[in-house]
């Protein structure tokens, strides 16, 4: 899926819960995608150096292909893997798996947060040259 060779770091993980599916009862796609966005904006902003006096706005969403359904009782885990970083912007790429199974449940291309001045909202470098971890 990705261009980029690194092997994918585990971050985040949630627990699909009855409050999350939809009317298959498996895990709706609009959670899954808003969990996405905030596991990438954690993910990124630390990578960035979690600078306190910058915010990041969402520019981009790639491709996203869900893969296999999610079951209330499972465990997912979020896997990262920077692809680019800009002046201002960071890229992302994202695999979300079962943690036990590790089957792909979903898989995301190109995610681009640019860091912004909170109070302009307008671009602003990040002065990052190398990822944090
Ligand atoms: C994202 C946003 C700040 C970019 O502002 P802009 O004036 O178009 O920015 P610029 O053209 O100067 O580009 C700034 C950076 O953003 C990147 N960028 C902007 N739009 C992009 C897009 N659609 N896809 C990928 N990168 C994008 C540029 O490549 C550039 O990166 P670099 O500095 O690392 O080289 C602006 O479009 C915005 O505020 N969008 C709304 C964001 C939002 O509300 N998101 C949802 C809620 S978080």
């Amino acid at each position: 899926m990705s261009s980029n060779n690194q092997p994918w770091t585990f971050y985040g993980r949630r627990l699909v819960q009855t409050g999350n599916l939809n009317h298959n009862d498996t895990l709706f796609g609009g959670t899954m995608m808003s969990w996405i966005d905030e596991e990438i904006y954690i993910y990124a902003k630390c990578q960035l150096g979690n600078q306190d006096d910058m915010t990041m706005v969402t520019a981009r969403f790639g491709e996203i292909n869900f893969r296999s359904p999610a079951h209330k009782g499972n465990i997912i885990e979020f896997g990262m893997k920077t692809t680019m970083l800009g002046r201002t912007s960071i890229t992302v790429d994202v695999l979300v798996r079962n943690k036990s199974t590790h089957s792909i449940i979903c898989e995301v291309n190109d995610v681009t947060f640019v860091c912004v001045d909170p109070e302009t909202m307008a671009p602003k470098p990040h002065g990052i040259k190398e990822c944090k971890q």
